[in-house]
């Protein structure tokens, strides 16, 4: 491998991979193809934009030209799949883009890749293709029962992986990361959401009676994990990555509101999501036994020191909370807030 495509590099997990492709493997080449939706922000970036080893193109992973245009003018032989609509709230509220990127978006990358021999493929999926789990651990071989219209498309990105693997021999791997949290994240999950609204002694909206169970994985950790695999995963294999850190969301809500200094107060409960996954729960065993990859950081370290970046880090999230996120924030919580007052 020499020169890899990172699709979606521009967003939250996408582009600490890009950081710490350029300082982990220098010979390699890095492109990031990224839409710049409302998720993709180029100063996620910007400690790598003077490498002579990163380039950037906006495109659209739907976009059969722009695509291999791409992967010919940078001779790709490598691609690693983060674009998508990534949060399971606008997938309720609107499904239709989900679609387009995460299913359609996936096969036009394949087919692009097929055409023109590029045979390396690696897709970044999510543990909530399995759907909700409500005792022990899913693992690789476990039926999918999606249900959110986030993560059916998810799992629709995937079943076109296995039909390039199966049909046309690609090398192609899976990653099934869990709640991944750290610097830079979009402030719409709940970590940075409720970290940047803490700060400003905002309400918190917490969903129902916030004893939903997610796996919490640093960034970090993810990307070391998806660069394991890149590098050493069996053709058409999955591999979970999960933080095996298992928090109620009112925990991972006390922990943020601790590091802060902040009240218990701002907590507020509201309407619950639709279609809710109770838990989500995964198990590391694959990965570990046969790539031989651990998590480096613990939940307490790697999220104090994530709370103390949006603490120090303003300029970043300051200006993300303006526009089109304040319609959102509208549409997603003017009702719950007011109802739960
Ligand atoms: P993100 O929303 O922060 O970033 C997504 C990026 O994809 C953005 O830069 C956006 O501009 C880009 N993008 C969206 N549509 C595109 C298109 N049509 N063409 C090109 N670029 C497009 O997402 P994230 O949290 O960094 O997640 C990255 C990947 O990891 C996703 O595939 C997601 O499903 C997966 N994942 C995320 C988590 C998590 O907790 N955040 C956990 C497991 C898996
Ligand atoms: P989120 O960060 O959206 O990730 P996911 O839905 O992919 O797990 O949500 C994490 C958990 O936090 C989930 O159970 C929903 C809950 N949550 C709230 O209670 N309030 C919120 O405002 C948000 C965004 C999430």
């Amino acid at each position: 491998m020499q020169n890899i495509l990172v699709t979606g590099g521009a967003g939250f997990i996408g582009s600490e991979f890009a950081r710490r492709m350029i300082a982990n493997h220098p010979s390699y080449k890095v492109v990031v193809f990224d839409k710049l939706t409302y998720a993709g922000n180029l100063d996620n970036l910007l400690p790598i934009s003077e490498n002579p080893n990163y380039a950037f193109v906006q495109g659209d992973i739907t976009d059969h030209a722009a695509v291999e245009r791409t992967l010919e003018e940078h001779a790709i032989d490598a691609i690693v799949n983060f674009a998508a609509e990534s949060h399971v709230d606008r997938s309720i509220l609107n499904p239709d883009a989900f679609i387009q990127t995460d299913v359609v978006g996936v096969y036009v990358l394949l087919e692009s890749a097929r055409k023109l021999g590029i045979n390396r493929f690696h897709h970044v999926s999510t543990d909530e293709v399995y759907g909700s789990i409500p005792e022990g651990t899913f693992r690789e071989g476990d039926s999918l029962e999606p249900n959110s219209p986030y993560a059916a498309s998810k799992a629709g990105g995937e079943m076109m992986l296995r039909a390039y693997h199966v049909t046309y021999g690609m090398h192609t791997t899976v990653t099934r990361g869990s709640n991944t949290f750290g610097p830079y994240q979009y402030p719409e999950k709940i970590a940075p959401f409720f970290i940047t609204e803490a700060l400003d002694d905002r309400p918190l909206p917490l969903y129902g009676d916030g004893m939903q169970v997610r796996d919490w994985l640093y960034v970090g950790d993810h990307c070391d994990a998806i660069d394991t695999v890149l590098h050493k995963g069996a053709p058409g294999e999955i591999y979970n990555v999960g933080g095996e850190h298992e928090l109620h969301n009112i925990e991972v809500t006390h922990f943020i509101l601790q590091a802060l200094g902040k009240p218990e107060t701002l907590i507020r409960h509201v309407a619950d999501r639709p279609g809710h996954d109770r838990r989500y729960a995964l198990t590391n065993d694959k990965i570990r036994r046969e790539l031989g990859w651990s998590q480096q950081h613990t939940f307490e370290e790697a999220m104090a020191a994530t709370v103390e970046w949006y603490r120090q880090n303003e300029w970043w999230w300051r200006k993300i909370k303006t526009g089109e996120y304040l319609d959102f924030y509208k549409a997603q919580y003017a009702e719950r807030l007011a109802q739960a007052e």
